[in-house]
């Protein structure tokens, strides 16, 4: 079934929690438009007022009050305990945000998110002095918020979360030298550009990100730029499946959020791109053309940030295009929401695909004519039970996915715009 037409997917996930975190530090009010309307945004709204920020729906948007780090007195608990949900990014770099607030905080979540690792941000916030604890490396967290000093960090990990989370930290030191964050590869650079567009003081040089302690200033409006993950499933279905053409518009061009664009150009589709906007971050359109069978191709270790959240529905696409696709050191996935290397190969395998986890790649033979089973398990994935579902629209089958009232973890209209992309 082609897919066919222009829509506008909803906010950047990314962007809006950081619109909100940033505000509890900022000064200022501002009209947020189009902020995402999915659930993982939502729980950091509602770890935003729990925190004591301001934010009332007008028509237009929604209507922050920056905190100016003014946070709440603990209650007679003593404590303040924040529900982080099914939400890494919320309890990530709120907690850079916490551990130079005075206070005490546990950050909990449900089920999936308690199995997540933690570690990785409360080690370099316990270099700059946070007194943090996870359980076992998972949450709860507990952060004693107090004084900071600067910190110059290597990541270990690929993680646009991580180096966040840092930066934020880095904002509250108590000194005044920079915190720096050193990449392994560049991750995507949302929290550098909002902190520069908000007045903080941010310097990038290569892979080596820094910030200087200070206060921001919230601007009079924002206009969020849509999601290009959430574009990613109808964009690579209009790649796959013969005469579709989709064309998303309004969403973020950044170069750390479009390797999917960039592999599909690859892979033999038609890809255009019209820049419309670059402040604070390019923004645009992207058209994406079936232009015959797609073809296999190779994605490097540092391509991967840039497309990590799009895997599940590139190996969708590499199960249609012909010959080998390699995702090279794709380990990152082991650790989302699933264990999403191995909830990939399971699902597209029981779609009859040829896809094997070798080591740290995702290796997909292709083509495949899909067999289609009783049912599918997305395992409350909301990315693969996205992508499951094009892969049935593709094949014009009807079964049920499991878990998939998971997809409004991060776009909760997806099946109404896939309805409307399909009738064309
Ligand atoms: C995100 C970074 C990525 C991505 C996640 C959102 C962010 O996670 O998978 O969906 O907003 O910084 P990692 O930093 O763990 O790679």
């Amino acid at each position: 079934m082609p897919l066919r037409g222009r829509f506008t997917p909803p906010g950047d996930k990314s962007v809006s929690h950081r619109l909100l975190l940033l505000a509890l530090i900022a000064k200022g009010e501002m009209m947020i438009a189009g902020l995402s309307d999915c659930d993982d945004v939502a729980t950091t709204l509602r770890c935003f007022r729990a925190l004591g920020g301001k934010a009332v729906p007008e028509q237009g948007g929604l209507r922050v009050t920056g905190l100016d780090r003014a946070f709440p007195a603990m209650p007679e608990e003593g404590e303040i305990v924040l529900d982080c949900g099914n939400s890494g990014t919320t309890m990530r770099l709120i907690a850079g945000i916490l551990a130079g607030a005075p206070g005490r905080y546990v950050l909990t979540g449900d089920a999936q998110l308690s199995r997540r690792p933690m570690e990785r941000v409360a080690e370099p916030l316990r270099l700059m002095g946070a007194r943090i604890t996870t359980v076992a490396g998972k949450p709860p967290v507990t952060i004693e918020g107090g004084r900071l000093t600067s910190v110059d960090y290597h990541l270990k990990d690929a993680s646009a979360q991580v180096k966040g989370t840092v930066m934020l930290a880095g904002l509250s030191a108590c000194d005044s030298g920079p915190t720096s964050v050193v990449e392994t590869v560049a991750t995507r650079a949302h929290t550098e550009r909002l902190v520069d567009y908000f007045k903080g003081r941010v310097s990038v040089e290569g892979l080596r990100i820094s910030v200087w302690p200070g206060s921001l200033e919230l601007k009079e409006s924002y206009l969020t730029p849509a999601d290009p993950s959430s574009a990613a499933f109808f964009l690579t279905g209009a790649a796959m499946i013969p005469d579709s053409k989709v064309t998303a518009s309004g969403i973020l061009l950044s170069p750390g959020r479009t390797g999917f664009l960039r592999v599909l150009d690859r892979m033999g589709a038609k890809v255009s791109i019209t820049l419309t906007s670059d402040t604070p971050e390019p923004t645009g359109e992207a058209t994406v053309e079936y232009a015959g069978p797609l073809q296999g191709t190779e994605i490097a270790p540092e391509e991967v940030p840039s497309l990590i959240d799009e895997v599940p529905v590139l190996a969708l696409a590499a199960t249609q295009a012909g010959g080998r696709t390699v995702f090279r050191k794709v380990d990152e996935l082991r650790i989302k929401e699933t264990d999403r290397l191995m909830s990939i190969r399971h699902q597209l395998g029981a779609l009859g695909a040829r896809i094997r986890v070798e080591g740290d790649d995702l290796v997909v033979e292709g083509p495949t004519s899909f067999i289609i089973p009783a049912e599918l398990d997305s395992g409350h994935d909301h990315r693969l039970a996205m992508t499951l579902a094009l892969a049935l629209k593709a094949a014009r089958a009807k079964i049920p996915v499991l878990g998939s009232e998971s997809i409004a973890i991060s776009y909760p209209g997806f099946g109404a715009q896939l309805e409307e992309l399909c009738r064309g």
